[in-house]
C-alpha cells in the first residue's frame, strides 16, 4: 500500500483536481469501483480523507467503513448531503466551497428568470421550426422591469441575485429565518413573500429544515401570473404540488435547475412550454468549477499541513 495518506473520492472530478491532489494522496475512486463494498472493505480502515460533492455527500456506508476518516472536502457550497452532526461527533472536519460560485449561480438564476418570463425557449422553437413563416409573430411575453422578485434565502448568493435583479429595473423582496441589515422589504414566511411578488427565486440551503418550504399554499399564492425559480435544492419545493399547480394553471410558470430525485425529472414537467428545465448547472462553467476544484484541493492540502481547512462548514469551525 502507498505511504501517502488514503483519499476516498466520491463523484467525478476534473483532471486539474486529480493533478493537484495526487502528489499528496493515494486516491481511491469509489464511484468507478466495480465492487463498492469490496473497495470499502479493502481500504476503508486506512482512509483518512475524502472528497465528495453536493450530490453524493458522505453516505452511511462510507461513514461506517472508514473509522479513521478525519477530513471531508466537498465540491459545492451546499452540504446537506453530509450528516454534519455525525461528522462533528466523530471529529471529522468538513470543508465546502462558498463564495467562489456566488456570481456564477446568480448569473444562472438571471439567465433562467429572463428565459422563463420572456419565453426564450418557446420563441427559439418558433423561429427554428418555421412557425414564424407559417403562423406569423410569436405570442407576446411579459416584461421583467417593474416586477417584484422575492428571494427565499438571502445569503451570499441571494444577495448577488438581488444586485443583478435590480439592474433589470425589478424590485427585490426577501424572506429568511431572521431579518437582515438590508434595505429590501422583509417577509417572515415563504407564504407572505409569495403573496407580495411576481417571481420567487429559491436559494435557501437544502436539508431537513427547509424541506417542502415551498408547498401548495406558497405556489397558489404566487398565482397564475407568478413564476417559481429554484436554483438551490430540489428538496425545498414540494415537486408533486408544483407539477399539479402548473398543470391546473394555478401557477403561471417555473424555471428549475434542481429536482427532488436528481437526475430524474418528472415527465409532466418536460411537456410544459411554460417551464424552463436545466440539469443542475448553477455553478457549471469551466472557470467557476476550476475555482471550486482549487478550493476543494486547497482545503485538503491545508488539512494535511495544519489540521485546518480554509473554508470549513460553520458546524465544524471549532474543530
Ligand atoms: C454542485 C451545488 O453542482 O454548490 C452547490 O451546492 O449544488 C453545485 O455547485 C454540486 O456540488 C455538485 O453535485
Amino acid at each position: 500500500m502507498s505511504d501517502k495518506p488514503l483519499l476516498l473520492q466520491l463523484g467525478n472530478f476534473t483532471q486539474r483536481m486529480e493533478d493537484s491532489l495526487s502528489p499528496h494522496f493515494a486516491i481511491h475512486k469509489l464511484m468507478q469501483a466495480p465492487d463498492r463494498a469490496a473497495l470499502l472493505a479493502e481500504v476503508g480502515g486506512s482512509v483518512t480523507a475524502a472528497c465528495t460533492d453536493g450530490h453524493w455527500g458522505i453516505p452511511d456506508d462510507v461513514f461506517d467503513a472508514c473509522p479513521n476518516l478525519k477530513a471531508v472536502s466537498s465540491y459545492g457550497v451546499g452540504y446537506d448531503a453530509i450528516d454534519t452532526d455525525r461528522a462533528v461527533e466523530r471529529g471529522i472536519l468538513v470543508g465546502h466551497t462558498p463564495s467562489v460560485l456566488n456570481q456564477e449561480v446568480a448569473t444562472t438564476a438571471i439567465l433562467m428568470w429572463l428565459a422563463v418570463r420572456r419565453n426564450l425557449i418557446p420563441d427559439e422553437a418558433w423561429a427554428r421550426s418555421g412557425q414564424w413563416e407559417k403562423d406569423g409573430n410569436a405570442p407576446l411575453s411579459r416584461s421583467v422591469q417593474g416586477t417584484t422578485v422575492g428571494i427565499l434565502g438571502l445569503g451570499r448568493i441571494g444577495l448577488e441575485i438581488a444586485r443583478l435583479v435590480e439592474a433589470f429595473g425589478a424590485k427585490v423582496a426577501y424572506s429568511t429565518r431572521s431579518k437582515k441589515e438590508v434595505g429590501y422589504p422583509y417577509y417572515a414566511s415563504a407564504l407572505e413573500l409569495a403573496q407580495a411578488v411576481d417571481t420567487m427565486i429559491v436559494i435557501t440551503p437544502g436539508g431537513a429544515e427547509t424541506r417542502h418550504l415551498v408547498n401548495k399554499a406558497v405556489l397558489d399564492a404566487l398565482g397564475p401570473e407568478g413564476t417559481l425559480l429554484n436554483i438551490s435544492r430540489g428538496s425545498v419545493v414540494d415537486e408533486d404540488a408544483l407539477v399539479a399547480a402548473l398543470a391546473d394553471g394555478r401557477l403561471g410558470s417555473a424555471a428549475l435547475d434542481v429536482f427532488e430525485a436528481e437526475p430524474k425529472i418528472p415527465d409532466a414537467l418536460k411537456t410544459m412550454s411554460n417551464v424552463v428545465l436545466t440539469p443542475h448547472v448553477g455553478s457549471a462553467t469551466v472557470e467557476t468549477r476550476d475555482a471550486m476544484g482549487d478550493l476543494v484541493c486547497d482545503n485538503l492540502i491545508e488539512w494535511l499541513k495544519s489540521g485546518k481547512m480554509k473554508t470549513p462548514v460553520p458546524e465544524c469551525k471549532h474543530l
